[in-house]
């Protein structure tokens, strides 16, 4: 399991001062629509200059027509950070495509995809896919899996059963984890560092635990202690 911690503050200087803190450990840096839209590719580059052993995941959730979705990971590729997502419901071709063109870099990032938005409820995920949230994530999990994707974002209550149909090795990022239940916020459905351990979780996404927390350092040093035990 690597930890994961979403740089989800509202200005440059504090994800940047986030990320100094955090400069001693070994970890990943998730860099989301709001960061990379403002502060683009030189925060990518000023986080590599904080410690170039920090891992980068790139979450833009791509989405488009398979020829433009290979452009754009080519381009993540490009820019060196280490992991991106796409959406699963793009389809087959369009991960196809993605993952031919990345096939010529040495050295590529990993793919996940995005199963469910956890953000939808049943109901209003039915109306669009007209499969239960469980049935779909699994159905777009083994479709990745297929076209060489390497890995999905999925809750971490989902994780156990998309290995199952996939393999062990096939990676599960989650998002809505409170290491040691801590408040939950707008997250729904919230697992904490043990659970997700029991569920497979490889990569366990952790915003507001800890950059709310008065001293992040120590909460990460606290997070990878229990990490460093399973
Ligand atoms: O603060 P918290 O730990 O809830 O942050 C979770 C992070 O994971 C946020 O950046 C959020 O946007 C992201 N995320 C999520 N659920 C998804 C996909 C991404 O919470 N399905």
């Amino acid at each position: 399991m690597e930890l994961c911690v979403a740089l989800d503050l509202p200005s440059v200087e504090e994800n940047l001062a986030l990320a100094k803190s955090l400069k001693g450990h070994n970890i990943w840096l998730k860099v989301g629509f709001r960061t990379y839209i403002r502060d683009g590719k030189d925060f990518i580059v000023a986080l590599k200059e904080v410690n170039p052993e920090f891992k980068i995941f790139l979450d833009l959730k791509l989405y488009d027509i398979p020829n433009t979705m290979a452009d754009a990971a080519e381009e993540i590729a490009k820019l060196g950070v280490d992991m991106f997502n796409i959406h699963a419901s793009a389809g087959a071709v369009a991960m196809k495509t993605v993952m031919q063109r990345l096939s010529d870099y040495e050295k590529r990032p990993l793919v996940l995809a995005v199963t469910a938005l956890t953000s939808f409820d049943e109901e209003n995920f039915q109306k669009i896919y007209e499969k239960s949230i469980d049935d779909k994530a699994e159905q777009f999990a083994k479709m990745s899996y297929d076209y060489g994707l390497d890995g999905v974002v999925c809750s971490a209550f989902e994780s156990r059963a998309i290995k199952n149909a996939t393999s062990e090795n096939f990676l599960t990022l989650c998002p809505g984890i409170r290491p040691f239940g801590e408040d939950a916020g707008d997250q729904q459905r919230v697992a904490t560092l043990q659970r997700a351990n029991q569920e497979g979780v490889d990569y366990p996404v952790v915003g507001r635990p800890i950059y709310k927390d008065s001293n992040p350092k120590a909460k990460v040093d606290e997070i990878l202690k229990v990490i460093s035990t399973f």
